[in-house]
């Protein structure tokens, strides 16, 4: 039987997550879903990124997925929680839904160590405080510094985040957050976006900032999980398959999809 792991998303952002993924475990099979039509979620309500995620959990669910990864920070801050407490408890007792925060805010402290940390993620991710109130759980000596960055996911979702305008947006953020504390020495990317913009942030940081992207690191913890869930292994099938779907126009996914996930996408548009 097909028993896909889920990866979701609110567009591409997840894609450079299940690169990561599958390097990792390439026997196992994955479906992806880009919630594209109603992308970005980053600016949006709780309500509205509680039900959007909602409605692709149990898309997920509907296709054999028992396990879905919310690769995105913006649902796992806003909507996950909600679903593991209502959908799961109740509806869905069998099927796990995890998120990209907890694996990440169990890691970041072992890099710094100033004990200062930056966040740089989206509106939504920062409003919700789950990066300081996560780290404080693992870490409680570390301070945190956020920045939200409302274009950034705009401007990767168009392409745009190569051109000269889209500098003055990135630079503008960077320098809002270091100027927050000079005692900065590791920058969590918090939105799975950002990834694309890794060369850029580089050239903007001093060398003894470490820059930390979460697909590696959410990768090594489902890895982890697995291990210490075999239950829930078992019940994933492994012919090294994936396969992906958008709720918008696939042609543009699979060209715009390529740039996050490194190689070719080949996608299907869904209805929700
Ligand atoms: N990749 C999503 C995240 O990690 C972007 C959210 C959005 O759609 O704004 O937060």
């Amino acid at each position: 039987m097909h028993q896909p792991i889920g990866v979701f998303d609110s567009g591409y952002g997840g894609l450079t997550v299940l690169k990561e993924i599958r390097q990792r475990l390439p026997l196992y099979d994955f479906v992806y879903l880009g919630d594209n039509a109603r992308a970005p979620y980053g600016t949006r309500s709780y309500e509205t990124v509680y039900q959007y995620t909602r409605q692709c959990v149990r898309w997920f669910f509907a296709n054999g997925c028992s396990l879905v990864i919310l690769a995105c920070n913006t649902a796992s801050a806003k909507a996950l929680r909600t679903i593991q407490q209502r959908e799961l408890e109740q509806e869905y007792p069998g099927k796990r839904v995890l998120g990209v925060i907890r694996p990440t805010t169990e890691m970041v402290g072992n890099y710094s160590l100033t004990r200062h940390v930056g966040i740089l993620a989206t509106p939504g991710t920062v409003q919700s405080g789950s990066y300081p109130i996560e780290i404080s759980k693992f870490f409680p000596d570390v301070k945190v510094f956020q920045e939200a960055c409302p274009m950034w996911v705009p401007l990767i979702e168009n392409n745009e985040h190569n051109s000269p305008g889209a500098d003055y947006f990135i630079s503008q953020c960077v320098e809002r957050l270091l100027e927050k504390s000079p005692l900065i020495d590791t920058i969590l990317l918090a939105c799975t976006h950002y990834p694309l913009l890794m060369h850029k942030l580089q050239k903007l940081l001093p060398a003894s900032v470490t820059l930390l992207p979460q697909g590696s690191i959410v990768a090594e913890s489902l890895c982890n999980y697995l291990g210490r869930h075999p239950e829930i292994a078992a019940n994933c099938s492994k012919n090294g398959s994936v396969r992906f779907y958008t709720t918008d126009s696939a042609l543009t996914f699979n060209q715009q999809g390529s740039l996050f996930y490194g190689s070719e996408v080949s996608s299907a548009h869904v209805e929700l």
